[in-house]
């Protein structure tokens, strides 16, 4: 047993002091530039800069310069005597999407948000935005609207394959990465929605009613660790209000917390039409208006002029984004005429991320990875034979050579797509290639029958299951849809072809190709079940090369997968319409709720199994000056390379009031054959403290703080209680 002797102190003061102090020194620059730029501008040209006036080619109002969009998701147009270039964004988290029918608007398709945060891969999450940055920039984008930071906290949310899971800490930790790749490509990048977007039902009027301890500790939380470590330009306010007042007039959110808490410099833009106001808005921090309204056009300079908006208001706005754009290298550096992406450079990219993105959820008898020396093998459903599935809405990326099915739908244009988009990465063709001896036999599965017989007829049958969620909309349930015209040739069960498929042939494995939890009352009738959610577009070879055992899976769940529909804090779907959504589960999101209530789940946050085995011992956990460092043993027990991801969870003392533990850190630890290595992981006091709505700061409470160590949240192998006190400051 340790004892840290700690005072009672503001961590987040503390680390909002040390970031401004480094952070003063190295803006000084782009702070001194944007306000000698601001200072040289007309009141109109302000204006100009505030106020998005395109979206994909088409224009809002008569604004001159409209025709130099690049087509992207908005545009507004730059200022050219005083050097200031257009400013072109483009969406989002799975690449680079082509919201203006541009003819050289393909562009690489990576596993979607979700499946990439399986990998727990901060580099990855550096490596992903990174690539998205580049093929933004080389398509002449100034600005990427992404990533998504926001909590899976409605199970049924049709967005939640463009976020990254239910947990704060990981969240906040990904996206800061990937924030940062996309910026170290000279793209201003946004972080979104700010803040607890986490429905798509009554998405535009919904006010979340939500207690500040939870609003802290869960929903806000993934910004606070990723705004100062990425140093990202903007921060996306979302549609809906939180406690009565639209987020992006909300001064709590905007001026006290985010620009005056945290010492945020760069912008807060809209989401596409959620401005409602102008004196409001302008007055509670908003600096930039995102299409299609007209708040911050000609009303915006009435109100400056009478005086209801001050003068070093709109300042302030276009000091922030040009002070942003500076920094970013993109005022100094524009991107060039837009150019096409290398599409060989960026499968090698995504393919490497999903081969890490694949989570295997059970193998029962060692049923994978497949041998290639078997004789048949049949592939059913799910468009296998030609592609892999995407997320729909406003991030849905054209992929290269064109969907794999024709849409039935337009794909390209506000909004993005309404209906499912193929990516040409044929799982069956990537079986193919691994099993050249077996005859390899592909099934749509409208028949079930036929399906049935052709699995009967093989050595082993892989059925596809898949379920596809876009923006607009959340799914009505959790279960595998029934697919049915115009997006499927006939209507199929996708359940009871499970079914038949694995009555038909025991040796029978599902993958699975879906943007969120799911139940699966069906799994305990298959052996094997591989989640590859939208794996990207060279998904299919991942999947492949992972049945087949060149890629040893190692993506963990990010998300609680439940064992019934009413099992989550949220109950059974579909999600609440209502105008006011009281967040009562509060602290208990995820699996906080499930471990609180002590249900338990079909798959938990954080599981995820291997081809081999992974043993651990000798867990220390002593508290340090600055946190907790834990260190253990992992080692590899059995007869293959591959990653763990080792977990480490605190449980809080019984005064703090918390659910039953959190994650607080973790290790990707590569172990080769019967390898074995100590691993340390450092804990950030902020990680166990809790926020303390009285006093407004974060706080340690003191006492006994259960450390655990495991391979899931629910598969903890080690235990150790850590003594913290308030006595003694850290420092
Ligand atoms: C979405 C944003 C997106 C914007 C521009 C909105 O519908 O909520 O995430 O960036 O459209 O396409």
């Amino acid at each position: 047993m340790t004892v840290l002797r700690c005072a009672r102190w503001t961590i987040a003061a503390v680390l909002v002091v040390s970031a401004l102090a480094v952070s003063t020194a190295q803006a000084a620059s782009p702070d001194r530039r944007a306000a000698a730029l601001v200072a040289a501008m007309t009141l109109d040209e302000k204006i100009q800069l505030v106020h998005g006036i395109t979206v994909c080619p088409y224009p809002v109002g008569d604004y001159p310069g409209s025709e130099r969009s690049r087509n992207g998701a908005g545009f507004i147009p730059g200022i050219p005597r005083l050097g200031i270039s257009d400013i072109n964004y483009t969406d989002a988290g799975s690449g680079v999407t082509n919201c203006g029918a541009r003819p050289n608007g393909q562009s690489t398709m990576l596993p979607a948000p979700l499946a990439r945060a399986s990998s727990w891969n901060p580099a990855l999450a550096y490596d992903a935005g990174a690539l998205i940055g580049k093929e933004a920039r080389v398509q002449g984008f100034t600005g990427l609207l992404g990533g998504v930071s926001e909590l899976i906290r409605e199970p049924r949310w049709g967005r939640s394959f463009e976020t990254l899971g239910e947990d704060p800490v990981l969240n906040g930790t990904l996206v800061a990465n990937e924030l940062r790749g996309v910026q170290d490509q000279k793209v201003v990048a946004t972080i979104k929605h700010y803040a607890a977007n986490n429905q798509e039902t009554g998405r535009q009027e919904h006010s979340v009613e939500i207690d500040e301890r939870t609003l802290r500790e869960l929903h806000l939380l993934p910004y606070e660790i990723a705004i100062p470590a990425s140093k990202v330009g903007s921060v996306m306010c979302s549609y809906n209000k939180v406690n009565g007042t639209y987020a992006c007039e909300n001064d709590y959110l905007i001026n006290q917390v985010l620009k005056g808490e945290w010492g945020f410099k760069g912008q807060v833009q809209s989401d596409w039409g959620a401005t409602h106001s102008t004196v409001p808005a302008a007055l509670a921090g908003l600096d930039e208006e995102e299409f299609a309204s007209e708040f911050f056009a000609e009303a915006l300079k009435a109100a400056v002029e009478a005086g209801q908006v001050p003068p070093a208001r709109l300042d302030d706005m276009v000091r922030r984004k040009l002070r942003t754009l500076i920094a970013v290298g993109v005022l100094d550096d524009p991107p060039g005429a837009a150019g096409s992406i290398d599409v060989s450079y960026g499968a090698a990219v995504t393919e490497r991320i999903a081969r890490q993105s694949m989570v295997l959820l059970k193998n029962e008898r060692r049923m994978l990875p497949l041998s290639r020396r078997v004789d048949s093998i049949a592939v059913i459903g799910a468009h296998a034979d030609v592609g892999v599935l995407s997320g729909g809405g406003s991030s849905q990326v054209t992929p290269p050579g064109g969907p794999a099915v024709p849409p039935t739908c337009e794909t390209e244009g506000p909004g993005g797509s309404r209906c499912p988009v193929w990516a040409k990465s044929s799982p069956l063709e990537a079986i193919r290639a691994q099993a050249p001896r077996a005859e390899v036999r592909y099934a749509d599965g409208t028949n079930a029958a036929a399906a049935a017989a052709l699995a009967r007829a093989s050595d082993v049958a892989v059925v596809f299951g898949h379920e596809w969620r876009g923006e607009f909309e959340d799914r009505p349930d959790l279960r595998l849809p029934v697919l049915q015209p115009p997006d499927w040739p006939g209507t199929i069960d996708q359940e009871a072809l499970i079914a038949a498929v694995a009555d038909a042939n025991r040796r029978t494995v599902v993958v699975l190709e879906n943007g969120g939890p799911l139940v699966t009352p069906w799994a305990g009738d298959v052996p094997a079940i591989l989640e590859a959610w939208y794996p990207g577009s060279r998904g299919g070879q991942a999947i492949a090369d992972t049945l087949f055992g060149d890629v040893n899976p190692s993506g963990k769940l990010t998300v609680t997968f439940p064992r019934g529909e009413a099992d989550g804090p949220t109950g059974a779907g579909p999600p609440t319409t209502a105008l006011s959504i009281p967040y009562s589960e509060r602290l208990l999101v995820g699996y906080r709720w499930f471990d609180a209530k002590g249900i338990r789940p079909q798959w938990e946050f954080g599981h995820g199994l291997s081809y081999t085995d992974y043993r651990y011992s000798r867990l220390r956990a002593r508290a340090g000056r600055h946190g907790l460092r834990v260190s253990f043993e992992v080692a590899n027990s059995g007869g293959r390379s591959g990653t763990e991801i080792a977990q480490v969870y605190a449980g809080l003392p019984r005064a703090a009031g918390e659910p039953p533990k959190r994650l607080v850190g973790w290790a990707r630890v590569a172990l080769r054959p019967h390898e074995r290595r100590r691993v340390s992981v450092e804990v950030d006091p902020q990680r166990l403290a809790v926020w303390d709505a009285d006093g407004d700061e974060w706080d340690l409470v003191p006492g006994e703080y259960r450390v655990s160590v495991g391979a899931s949240s629910r598969d903890l192998r080690l235990r150790e209680e850590v003594r913290l006190s308030r006595r003694t400051s850290p420092r």
